[in-house]
């Protein structure tokens, strides 16, 4: 035995049987954990009722949240696996984790695990997995990877440091004047086709943090290629994992890619990085949620949406947050069905989280992009993560910007006289300038983002608008020629 010629001796030998050891104990560690999470007896039951999408389960005492597989009466292979939400007297509610053609009464349900986990490791980056955190990437199984808990305890409320570092997402609008801090949580609030999922991409793509995971819940299939390929890009797709579970999945899988995602970036969280969870969407995750409770025999109350849909929310919410090893930044996207702000799923979201950023149709109509309505946004950390010289020109910027937005209708039909008014004079000539630090092409930036970049270009704004209230007073003090009338 020998390696590339070389006898297998000495240190070498001693060496090689250390490497073989301790892969022996990882590989046994791994198995323990797994046995940890398995059923402790085979529990059996039988499909009696397929209603809707569940199925009733005769005899089958296993806990909500165990993991099952459905199997014909007296075969050994799993047809499909399913996972148990609910009880209806003696009966077990399965949610199954695939289309119910084929299932059929009598079939025997055998638990397999009581508490679900997922596969971790550092390999999970550059990967695209299914919503039950396997590869679906064709790039072949991953490698060493350890179990975690797929709902794990909620962190101590006091290992949550204070959120004062500001985090970079190389979208100009927020890093400057709604500046995100490393650990908050954010929503990104808009009607569908306004660019919600461009603007993530682009925070995904260039977010100074170290890690990005996306979620991608309920997205039509088209989406996926199209987000992973135009608004991630390969060096973008390198430091990130992406979770997916398209909108023609069953919902427990939809649920599922954003506890997976949570998941993951917690692990990576949890060995002292700086994470960005990104869920495009958490209102189909909710909707999901809805299809389940509803299922599961939950009364509907508001829009149809069961009380479950309301208490999992700040529970998947809570999952990111700084602690003292490191931190997950989550910007989730909301979806405002018809525009209607007071939605909801909208209306939960922004009582949970720190701050939301409003994109506006209007905005992405007239091809300002990205169509942030930073009027109508706010990020309640931006204060603890920013300088007052930075404060103090945010609140100027934002100034101009309402004073334009009320002197535009004016303006549009000519009925607004120069001089009427020294705010909507400045507003006005300071618009070119206002719109260069707003607006962003989709492929600007060039690699990671630049906080202090945004911060010095929204101080150069100051700059220029002192420069134009400077000129306007010129012209207000110069008397008025003969030849000027
Ligand atoms: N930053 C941008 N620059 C140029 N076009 C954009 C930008 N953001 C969005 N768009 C346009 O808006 C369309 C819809 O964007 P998308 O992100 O898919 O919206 P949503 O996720 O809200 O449905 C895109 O196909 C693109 O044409
Ligand atoms: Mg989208």
């Amino acid at each position: 035995m020998g390696i590339k010629g070389r006898a297998l001796t000495g240190p070498v030998f001693f060496w090689h049987v250390f490497r073989w050891m301790r892969m022996s104990m990882s590989l046994l560690t791994d198995q323990l954990r797994i046995l940890d999470h398995a059923a402790p007896l085979e529990l059996r039951g039988t499909v009696i009722e397929v209603r809707g999408l569940a199925l009733r389960v005769a005899d089958l005492p296993a806990p909500i949240g165990a993991m099952v597989s459905i199997r014909e009466k007296n075969a050994h292979q799993s047809k499909l696996d399913g996972e148990v939400v609910g009880f209806d007297r003696e009966q077990a509610i399965v949610m199954p984790l695939g289309p119910t053609t084929g299932i059929r009464r009598g079939d025997r349900v055998v638990a397999e695990h009581f508490s679900p986990f997922v596969r971790v490791g550092e390999s999970l980056l550059g990967r695209v997995l299914d919503g039950m955190g396997r590869p679906m990437d064709g790039r072949g199984p991953l490698s060493d990877t350890l179990i975690r808990p797929l709902t794990p305890p909620p962190v101590d409320p006091l290992d949550r440091p204070l959120i004062n570092q500001p985090l970079a997402t190389g979208v100009r609008a927020v890093d400057a004047l709604h500046s995100i801090g490393r650990g908050q949580r954010i929503g990104v609030f808009a009607a569908p086709g306004v660019g919600k999922s461009t603007l993530l991409g682009t925070m995904a793509k260039h977010t100074s943090a170290e890690v990005s995971v996306i979620a991608l819940v309920g997205e039509r299939g088209r989406e996926v290629r199209d987000f992973i390929d135009n608004n991630l890009g390969p060096e973008g797709l390198a430091r990130s994992v992406v979770v997916c579970a398209t909108s023609d999945q069953p919902a427990l899988l939809r649920i599922r890619a954003a506890v997976v995602a949570a998941t993951v970036a917690e692990y990576f969280r949890d060995g002292g990085l700086d994470v960005m969870l990104i869920m495009d969407s958490i209102t189909r995750f909710c909707q999901a949620q809805r299809q389940v409770g509803l299922a599961a025999g939950e009364p509907p109350a508001t829009k149809g949406y069961p009380p479950s849909v309301f208490s999992m929310l700040p529970t998947l919410l809570e999952r990111s947050g700084r602690t003292s090893k490191g931190s997950i930044t989550g910007i989730y996207s909301v979806l405002v069905e018809g525009d209607d702000i007071n939605e909801p799923i909208s209306d939960a979201c922004r009582g949970i989280l720190d701050g939301h950023i409003q994109l506006s149709r209007d905005l992405a109509q007239k091809g300002h992009y990205p169509a942030i309505d930073v009027l109508s946004s706010v990020s309640r950390v931006a204060d603890d993560v920013t300088g007052p010289e930075q404060q103090a020109a945010k609140r100027q910027v934002l100034k101009l910007i309402h004073s334009y937005q009320q002197v535009e209708d004016l303006l549009n039909i000519g009925a607004y006289a120069p001089g009427s008014n020294p705010d909507f004079d400045l507003a006005i000539a300071c618009k070119p300038a206002v719109d260069r630090l707003l607006q962003q092409g989709r492929h600007e930036v060039k690699g990671a983002a630049n906080f202090d970049a945004a911060r010095s270009q929204l101080l150069a704004l100051t700059q220029q608008t002192q420069q134009a209230q400077q000129q306007l007073n010129q012209r207000t003090r110069q008397p008025v020629t003969p030849a000027a009338r």
